[in-house]
């Protein structure tokens, strides 16, 4: 019985000491941290002082000749622009607060088909598809459009990037075809695993990113009957090439 008594009454000194022992004590040493999570770390938070530049700030002045992003940060929304006509504006109107097709790439309850009237096609129109493509959506979905980008191995077999040439996309007849108003609408808000795109892209090179890939699936239809994309030989695009020496 005694024993019994004994080490209850050592578990009782060991719980009071763990819990109110150190009550009121100072400890000059940081305590030790089995998981620090990153709280202590050289930087600098925003406006604050620093001993390490030489003005003693710690945010930096904007360097001389700086410009925001290349883009024309709009001074009004769509719906209020020039009374409220979008045509003539649209320099300045660049990303999607408006509510007409060219900035959601949907008509009424639906997608739209065909690029919006808004737009001037001419080559350079393309030509600026296929650079910001090239830059945005090549390293997954490939230069060729056929869902074999960079990252692919890295994906495990689990991640499949939508293949641009396959027929299922791409023909209007296929029950999973999707129109420019979808594809613009997956840049913009992103889908599944693929985020969204809509507040690096502006409005314009969307569209241009769009008719870029009708471009690609284009080369694919005219390069055989059979409408598929059963190899990536008939790519339109000779960069593709480079991009596949992994297999
Ligand atoms: C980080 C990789 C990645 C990048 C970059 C990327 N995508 Fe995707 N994309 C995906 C994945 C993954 C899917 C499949 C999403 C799903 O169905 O879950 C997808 C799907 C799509 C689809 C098909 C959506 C549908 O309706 O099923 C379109 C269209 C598309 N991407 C266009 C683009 C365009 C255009 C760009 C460049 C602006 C781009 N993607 C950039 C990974 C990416």
């Amino acid at each position: 019985m005694l024993k019994y008594f004994l080490i209850f009454w050592a578990f009782a000194v060991v719980f009071w000491a763990a819990l109110a022992g150190p009550r009121g004590s100072t400890f000059v040493k940081p305590p030790y941290e089995v998981f620090p999570d990153m709280d202590r770390q050289e930087k600098l938070k925003p406006q604050s002082a620093s001993a390490f530049f030489s003005d003693g700030m710690g945010s930096r002045p904007t360097i001389d000749g700086a410009v925001p992003m290349g883009l024309s940060i709009p001074d009004r929304p769509a719906q209020q622009a020039d009374g409220g006509v979008l045509s003539g504006s649209i320099d300045r109107v660049e990303f999607s607060y408006g509510n007409g097709y060219f900035y959601t790439g949907i008509i009424g309850e639906y997608y739209g088909d065909g690029l919006p009237d808004e737009l001037a096609i001419d080559a350079d129109f393309l030509l600026r598809g296929k650079e910001r493509y090239a830059i945005h959506c090549a390293i997954c979905h490939g230069i060729a459009g056929d869902g074999e980008g960079v990252v692919k191995p890295y994906g495990a077999g689990f991640v499949s990037m939508a293949n641009f040439l396959e027929s299922a996309f791409h023909r209007e007849d296929s029950e999973t075809y999707r129109p420019d108003g979808s594809i613009f609408q997956t840049i913009t808000n992103g889908r599944g695993l693929m985020g969204p795109y809509g507040a690096n892209i502006n409005v314009r090179d969307r569209w241009a990113i769009v008719a870029y890939i009708r471009a690609l699936q284009m080369g694919v239809h005219s390069g055989s009957d059979e409408g598929g994309a059963e190899s990536s030989d008939s790519s339109p695009s000779d960069e593709g090439e480079g991009q596949r020496d992994d297999s």
